[in-house]
């Protein structure tokens, strides 16, 4: 097949079965949605690609305390309140990847075999330190070094014989067992070498530096097999042994794409992956094992990591700001908000107003001061209040594009330029930076308005031109804006271009799209009720 359009493929983490989403699970997936929706109205044939984690202990366990007869029906039940979720939150994404799945396992076989013919992995005996709940293995080094750590903070020691998780500070276990492990110290030098010649792989700068100084640090060669335990990969050249859960799901990278498989057309056109988002506290997986694990392969790297930080709640007990998780049980069920806000709503408010590199706040009077204020009282203002006067004026229709409508103008100006603007934001995953710029020609047009008066010169015959190039460009405006939210709020946007009479698909050329004159007019439109109601106390 011949294919016209460049490839743009994006992914987010494929999510444990354990826990059901939340509001910080379903932000990274929104978060990437709003990037392929983006690439997908600049051209891009995108893939977007989400799914499920569903090897491991732990959901071995779960299965069995849950009373499921096997662990893969425990992963079957799981799936809804994903697959659901997404569905709601009008997520676009192309495939789903499940790891218990054929397809997938066949591709984590093949590329073992790879490593064992390429002379990177060989047997030995680990002997270390395990974080059960994070499925994490730890060194010596980096145990006695979170502990010095916690003391230098004032915290009281803990026994050196059972320390404490780094990154979660939950007890770890000692594990002494034959494995499996891959030579990750020959990688050391390659992986600075290729973040030195690649600046942009990993994003934020300040995650960057992070990774180059765990790097500097030196790697230790990586246990990536279980044997006690089954609920897993097995490697093909040793049935005893199961692929540790990590190694398993970064794989699933490529094995979406048909690695391994007998067509690998798809992987051929697609990989390298032009971005993979994660949260921050995955970067090391994939900004380390990942692209060690990818050149010992000899396969090509990713052309960027971007990691986003956590979404948070105040502890109520202590006062302390937390990560959102299951584990801390301060999780909010994204339909609570939904329940309140509405689906683009809550996309917006969380696109627009978390900054996503770092961690983040979230609370209820937020969203509904920025609901109400960026929402209700301008996006949604200034369509029924055009919508409305286009109808009144102009017999239900919208003016025809007048000939005056290219001179300078507040409206005109204030769009020149927008596509650039925005894009350059959207670029860096600066959605705020982005949806400001959208607003900003919204709010431009809503004090257009109040200056231009429409209902003045709706009084008087004479001005009957100049009332139709107000429309008009306030329509255009309206158009314009719909185009550029529509990542952001899709089901909205459509509505709007439909209340237009504009085809209510999203544009697949944003920048043409937001040329200034593109609304032709004479087409009826209709009010309709309220965007979005103003939420009262
Ligand atoms: N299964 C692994 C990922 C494997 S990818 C090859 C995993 N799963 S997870 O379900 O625990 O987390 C998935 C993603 O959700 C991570 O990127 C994590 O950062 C993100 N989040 C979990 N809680 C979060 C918040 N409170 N806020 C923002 N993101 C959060 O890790």
């Amino acid at each position: 097949m011949e294919h016209t359009k460049p490839s743009y493929y994006i992914t987010t983490p494929i999510y444990y079965v354990n826990a059901k989403p939340h509001l910080g699970t379903a932000y990274c997936t929104v978060m990437t949605d709003v990037q392929a929706r983006f690439r997908r109205a600049c051209g891009y044939d995108v893939k977007f690609l989400t799914g499920m984690d569903e090897h491991g202990e732990k959901v071995a366990e779960a299965a069995e305390k849950n009373g499921f007869d096997s662990p893969q029906a425990w992963c079957d039940s799981m799936e809804p309140a994903f697959a659901d979720l997404w569905r709601t939150l009008n997520i676009s994404n192309d495939d789903f990847i499940r790891t218990t799945q054929p397809r997938h396992i066949a591709g984590v076989q093949k590329f073992l075999k790879v490593l064992l013919d390429r002379g990177y992995i060989y047997k030995g005996a680990y002997d270390g330190w395990y974080c059960r709940p994070d499925e994490t293995y730890f060194t010596e080094t980096q145990v006695r070094h979170h502990e010095e750590e916690r003391q230098a903070a004032g915290e009281s020691p803990v026994d050196p014989e059972h320390p404490l998780c780094p990154d979660c500070d939950r007890p770890l276990e000692r594990i002494q067992e034959e494995s499996w492990f891959f030579k990750l110290s020959e990688f050391q030098q390659p992986l600075l070498d290729f973040y030195e010649a690649h600046p942009d792989f990993i994003q934020p700068e300040t995650r960057r530096n992070e990774v180059v100084s765990f790097v500097s640090g030196g790697l230790k060669d990586l246990s990536i097999s279980r044997s006690t335990f089954d609920w897993g990969v097995p490697f093909p050249f040793d049935e005893d042994h199961v692929a540790y859960v990590w190694v398993d799901a970064l794989l699933n990278y490529i094995t979406a794409l048909g690695y391994g498989s007998d067509d690998e057309s798809d992987y051929e056109r697609r990989w390298p992956a032009q971005v993979h988002i994660v949260g921050k506290d995955i970067i090391r997986f994939h900004c380390v094992i990942w692209p060690a694990l990818l050149m010992a392969a000899g396969l090509p790297l990713p052309e960027k990591v971007f990691a986003h930080g956590f979404l948070t709640v105040r502890n109520e007990e202590t006062g302390k700001v937390e990560k959102m998780s299951k584990s801390r049980g301060n999780v909010i069920a994204p339909q609570e908000v939904i329940d309140l806000l509405g689906v683009d709503a809550y996309r917006y408010y969380f696109m627009s107003d978390v900054v996503h590199g770092t961690d983040a706040p979230i609370s209820w009077g937020r969203m509904r001061q920025v609901y109400n204020a960026d929402l209700a009282n301008s996006w949604g203002n200034l369509v029924s209040r055009t919508l409305n006067m286009s109808m009144k004026y102009f017999d239900g229709c919208a003016p025809a594009r007048p000939t005056a409508y290219d001179e300078p103008s507040p409206l005109r100006d204030a769009c020149e330029g927008i596509f650039d603007r925005y894009a350059a934001c959207m670029e860096t995953m600066d959605y705020g930076g982005a949806a400001a710029e959208v607003l900003s020609i919204v709010s431009a047009a809503n004090h257009y308005i109040e200056d231009m008066a429409p209902w003045a010169l709706a009084k008087d015959p004479e001005k009957a031109d100049e009332l139709a190039l107000v429309i008009w460009s306030l329509l255009e405006v309206i158009r314009i804006a719909s185009e550029l939210y529509d990542p952001f709020m899709p089901s909205i946007s459509a509505e709007v271009r439909r209340r237009l009479s504009l085809p209510v698909e999203p544009t697949a050329d944003l920048a043409a799209a937001c040329v200034w004159g593109g609304l032709a007019g004479g087409e009826p439109v209709e009010k309709g009720e309220p965007l979005f109601p103003r939420l009262t106390d």
